[in-house]
């Protein structure tokens, strides 16, 4: 019998500090009301290195957290996959430090970058794993700390993104529910709509070269906006005709938290009212790979996920990447 993927716990972890929209208009020329009637975001939560908030510290709190509830010990654990594009180090991978820093010693650790479909990615890479059954425990995490890479004075991107981590624990089991479909795609040629100029490993020639910050995350926000409602909306149905749902056999939407417009519209265009749809956006801005596993871990928390529910995530980031997933709750 092929196993199921099902998700037995679910974690998340934030940073302490709080950054209001009011705080922000004394940053850069914006003001409350335009970000929050342009994204719908109010605040967002923002890392410090005195609190020992790195994307390691963030993914490992959150990792515990979706432990805890599964009641499974890190040592039961056989994969590790970290979707993040702000890793503290370029290697190893963010995945081999928080299985250092949970004990996770049986575990086979690494990070995919998918932008803000890192999770979804990952999500899909344990899906396959425990399908062909080289896998039977496994934490899936989406981490970023976005303010390390932020140009502080761009006002059309520092107003959005922020710091934030969440993870699940999936386990393979003969039953069925679970995650019932992982959807992926990509397209390169858009890359430049949404990067960091030259990584981590930028090594730069003179001072003046450092002076530039070539690590800044560059976003051109308008085309973004058009291509994320078109894409998750089309993978969403893919993922509903796939598995032969309608919307109103999906009980949630737990969809990646860019812009609040972008969510409404893809209710809009999938046909389904926005009260089944989960956002957070307004309290944590986007946090790219971990929006999605934040938002299902206050979901779950708070009750509105209901046993053998339909739930579907859906994605839309830095590659460009899209993703969407189908899972029965089980939990
Ligand atoms: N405060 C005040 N004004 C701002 C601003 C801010 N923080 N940011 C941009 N503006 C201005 C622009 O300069 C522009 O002014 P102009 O008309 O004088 O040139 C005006 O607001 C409109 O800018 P525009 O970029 O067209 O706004 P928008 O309606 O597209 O909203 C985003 C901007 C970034 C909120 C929106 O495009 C978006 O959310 N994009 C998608 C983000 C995304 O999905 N990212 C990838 C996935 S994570």
């Amino acid at each position: 019998m092929i196993n199921q993927s099902h998700i037995i716990g679910t974690g998340s972890a934030m940073p302490e500090r709080i950054l209001s929209n009011k705080e922000l208009e004394g940053i850069v020329d914006t003001t409350n009301e335009w970000i929050f009637r342009r994204s719908g975001i109010r605040e967002r939560r923002i890392s410090s290195n005195a609190k020992e908030e790195s994307t390691t510290n963030l993914a490992t709190k959150a990792s515990v957290n979706a432990l805890d509830m599964a009641a499974i010990s890190p040592d039961e654990l056989d994969m590790i996959v970290v979707g993040t594009v702000t890793p503290d180090r370029q290697f190893p991978s963010t995945a081999c430090m928080v299985q250092e820093a949970i004990n996770a010693d049986k575990a086979a650790a690494f990070d995919v970058s998918a932008g803000c479909s890192g999770f979804l990615y990952a999500l899909s890479v344990v899906n396959n794993a425990i399908s062909c059954g080289t896998c039977k425990t496994a934490l899936v995490v989406g981490v970023e700390r976005l303010s390390s890479i932020i140009n502080w004075r761009d006002r059309g991107t520092c107003v959005l993104l922020a710091d934030g981590a969440g993870a699940v624990v999936v386990k393979a089991r003969p039953n069925r529910g679970g995650i019932l479909s992982n959807h992926l795609k990509s397209d390169g040629k858009f890359w430049e709509f949404l990067h960091a100029s030259d990584g981590n490993t930028y090594l730069p020639a003179t001072l003046k070269d450092v002076a530039k910050r070539p690590f800044h995350l560059k976003m051109q926000g308008n085309p973004l906006f058009k291509r994320a409602i078109n894409c998750m909306s089309e993978i969403a149905r893919d993922a509903l005709v796939h598995n032969n749902l309608s919307t109103n056999d999906i009980s949630l939407v737990v969809p990646h938290q860019a812009n609040m417009r972008i969510i409404e519209a893809l209710a809009k265009n999938i046909k389904i009212p926005m009260e089944k749809v989960y956002t957070n956006i307004h309290k944590y801005g986007n946090t790219s790979s971990a929006t999605i596993p934040i938002a299902l871990d206050e979901a779950n928390r708070e009750g509105r996920l209901m046993k053998d529910a339909h739930v579907l995530l859906v994605s839309f980031g830095a590659g460009l990447t899209w993703a969407a997933s189908i899972l029965q709750w089980t939990l």
